[in-house]
């Protein structure tokens, strides 16, 4: 499944536990800046989201496209890192609703042009480091978690956000198969979910999601592996309990839910000290692996006095 330079989560060892241009999208993105008066401003209107930039962008170059689109992990779609790229073409993402449910206050199967109207989109470029030892910067287009949460209001006594991506079989052949249990689930610490670092992508390079990619709306989170960032998301659900997660329930031993990169905690099967920039060709170096991929400044402050070998 994986390339040959990848150690690939693989779960022969775990089991059996184991588009197009949306103008009301972007008139909605519009909307919002006008309304943060921005639209004469900074505003960076690439090719189709308007975004405005961000300085939490990282100034590394980012990948190519051709890089982000076509060497991918969506297991719904195959494990092949060039399969969703393959398969993930038929997926029907527009009309797409998000169910807000548990604690909060306006809970509701939200429209995602609905949600979308007046969200004030940044791109934001971020190293994206998987926990297979490979990473890339993306040049995301979204919006932070926190406005969502915040529109439709957290209630006391939430401390986990729950996140599911969609199930559907007939056009997600991946889950036709029992890899893992679908639908494919993530969960965030409330604060890790309200850290402006987290956002909800709907765009890289300014265009739309490619399905692969996780189209129509999925989850970032620069300072984890990339299987917290769950995409083509339908559910959040705010929860009390620490959500169970796709791949911590799969193999715990390897998968934790913090899941925070970080070059001192290896994975069992291989080290986390460095990592493989796609793009760096055959012979690069391998580059040292960053506490919280770099977002340590950030973030760290989040868990401090907690045993991060424990809670990996
Ligand atoms: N989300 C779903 N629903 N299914 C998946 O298999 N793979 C995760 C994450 N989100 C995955 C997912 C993993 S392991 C990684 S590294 C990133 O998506 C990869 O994102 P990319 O393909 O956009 O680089």
């Amino acid at each position: 499944m994986a390339g040959k330079h990848d150690c690939g989560l693989r779960l022969a060892d775990v089991t059996p536990k184991a588009q197009y241009f949306d103008r009301r999208r972007i008139m909605a993105g519009v909307a919002g800046l006008a309304a943060a008066g921005l639209a004469g401003g900074p505003m960076r209107a690439i090719a189709g989201i308007a975004a405005i930039p961000s300085p939490y962008s990282t100034d590394e170059k980012p990948n190519p496209k051709q890089d982000i689109e076509s060497y991918n992990n969506f297991y719904e779609f195959g494990t092949g890192k060039s399969d969703p790229a393959k398969y993930a073409g038929g997926l029907t993402t527009h009309p797409w609703s998000v169910k807000i449910d548990g604690l909060v206050e306006r809970p509701g199967d939200y429209d995602l042009d609905d949600l979308l109207k007046g969200m004030q989109m940044e791109e934001r470029i971020y190293r994206l480091r998987c926990v297979e030892a490979w990473s890339m910067v993306v040049p995301w287009a979204g919006f932070e978690l926190r406005r969502l949460l915040e529109r439709v209001g957290v209630r006391s006594g939430a401390k986990y956000v729950a996140f599911e991506t969609l199930l559907r079989p007939s056009q997600m052949p991946g889950q036709k198969t029992r890899i893992l249990e679908w639908p494919y689930r993530e969960g965030l610490r409330l604060d890790e979910a309200m850290h402006p670092l987290t956002i909800l992508a709907t765009g890289i390079y300014g265009e739309p999601l490619a399905p692969q990619c996780g189209a129509p709306i999925r989850l970032v989170v620069p300072w984890k592996y990339g299987f917290k960032s769950i995409k083509s998301i339908v559910r959040m659900t705010l929860t009390d309990k620490q959500p169970v997660t796709t791949w911590n329930q799969a193999a715990p031993g390897e998968y934790g839910f913090y899941a925070n990169v970080n070059p001192e905690v290896d994975h069992p099967r291989w080290s986390q000290a460095t990592e493989r920039r796609i793009g760096d060709g055959f012979f690069a170096r391998r580059r040292p692996t960053l506490p919280f991929n770099g977002y340590a400044e950030e973030v760290a402050h989040l868990y401090k006095g907690m045993d991060l070998k424990k809670y990996f």
